[in-house]
């Protein structure tokens, strides 16, 4: 195995630590992507310091004490943000997310025993190399996502567990162990108790991965539990399908095909499952807008182009022409290449029209409010609705977006004027 490259801070830490008599590592997520050839998001240490003693031995430098109870620290150097933490081997989890109380060990191996999957489950240091004690570096090497130890015991411990394994699997393209997956089945229930704000956090990280078909595919059951309106369907299989046709990675693009699948396929269905996760407002309306607009006809001419870009904005115009292009490819049938090729042409349409600075709302309209009220607007007829058949006009290219020609489009509309 070649050497981790760790960043600055990690190796400052690592050598402090050492030099005080506590040999320490680096473990979890970043040694897992760093044998993946990922970068990873962050660096943990854990260590066989208490909080106290790291704080001891690094007297000069910003601490915040993140989690005392549970050995957690969190360090801030010039290139970031560390998490130290003692090892420690954890109690029960009565309540099947945190262990009632923990307990401060000075072994390594005990501590990495606590953890979720052997991937997970290694640790490094450049003295000592690779500490994989549970055959994490095999499973890397074989795809496989195994839970350390008794599988049921470990999901009983943390029932997000559950949606980790899973996404694990779809991010790296992954499956997952036998016995593993057994007790996915048997334990998926659990998830029922998990905050939704943890089990949306795992989903959208699962919805981007790149091996995510097979997943939803096989853990459907799962998903089920989380999202009971998506249940196994051909329209399920089809947004499994088209999710991994997608290859960007727009959360509400993925969610939008997810909820394809939802029963009864209707905007409210979309909208009470997102408000269930605590997607934000926006992410939210977005998304039932792009739900909502499912069925409607994509034409690639340019009053339809630019209605469609004055209605839905430029980003969520593009969105919908992604999430309509996974979608068609995804038909069971084999794809529609006819209405796939009309969705490249009103993308590239939309995409010279917006670049010819055009006008989409009434905001960039030649003509404003006050120029209405000077044609003398009458009863029935408001300076608002107006505005609206001007922009309409201007939209349908029958009137150019020019003050005069607006104007004379205007007086005809309005035959009680003088
Ligand atoms: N861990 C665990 N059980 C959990 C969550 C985390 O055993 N329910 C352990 C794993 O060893 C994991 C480490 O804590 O690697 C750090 O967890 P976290 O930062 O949440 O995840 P990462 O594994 O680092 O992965 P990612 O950053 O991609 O979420």
């Amino acid at each position: 195995m070649k050497p981790i490259e760790l960043p600055a801070g990690a190796r400052f830490l690592l050598d402090t630590l050492a030099i005080n008599g506590f040999p320490s590592y680096i473990v979890g997520g970043c040694v897992r992507d760093s044998l993946l050839g990922l970068i990873p998001k962050d660096w943990d240490i854990c260590t066989p310091a208490k909080p106290g003693e790291v704080k001891a031995c690094l007297p000069d430098v910003r601490i915040i004490e993140t989690g005392l109870k549970h050995g957690t620290v969190t360090v801030l150097l010039p290139d970031g943000q560390y998490e130290v933490t003692t090892f420690r081997i954890d109690g029960a989890y009565t309540d099947h997310r945190r262990p009632d109380s923990v307990e401060f060990v000075t072994d390594i191996k005990a501590d990495l025993a606590r953890r979720d999957f052997t991937v997970n489950a290694m640790a490094y240091n450049k003295a000592v190399g690779l500490v994989d004690p549970f055959g994490g570096q095999e499973d890397l090497a074989n795809g496989l996502i195994r839970c350390v130890g008794e599988p049921r015991k470990r999901f009983c411990e943390d029932g997000l567990r559950i949606m980790r394994a899973i996404r694990f699997a779809g991010v790296y393209g992954f499956s997952i162990e036998k016995q593993t997956s057994l007790a996915i089945f048997a334990e998926k229930s659990l998830l029922k108790n998990i905050a939704a704000e943890r089990i949306r956090e795992e989903l959208c990280k699962l919805l981007v991965g790149k091996g995510v078909s097979p997943i939803l595919s096989e853990y459907a059951e799962v998903v089920a539990t989380v999202i009971p309106e998506c249940v196994p369907s051909a329209d399920y299989t089809r947004a499994a399908l088209a999710i991994s046709k997608y290859t960007g990675d727009d959360i509400r693009v993925l969610l939008t095909l997810l909820l394809r699948a939802a029963t009864p396929l209707e905007p409210e269905t979309a909208d009470r499952i997102l408000s269930r996760l605590r997607f934000d407002n926006k992410t939210r309306r977005d998304v039932v807008q792009l739900f909502s607009c499912r069925d409607r006809a994509i034409t690639p001419e340019s009053a339809s182009v630019r209605r469609l870009l004055s209605e839905l904005g430029q980003a969520q115009f593009f969105r919908l022409i992604e999430e309509r292009t996974a979608w068609l490819a995804a038909e069971a049938s084999g794809a529609d290449w006819e209405r796939l090729s009309c969705l490249t042409q009103a993308d590239a349409l939309a995409k010279s029209i917006l670049a010819s600075n055009p006008c989409l709302d009434a905001k960039t309209l030649a003509i404003n409010g006050e120029d209405i009220l000077a044609l003398g607007v009458r009863e029935g007829k408001t300076v608002g609705g107006l505005l609206t058949l001007a922009l309409n006009a201007v939209l349908d290219g029958t009137v150019t977006n020019d003050r005069e020609a607006l104007l004379s489009y205007l007086r005809l509309q309005l035959p009680h004027t003088e």
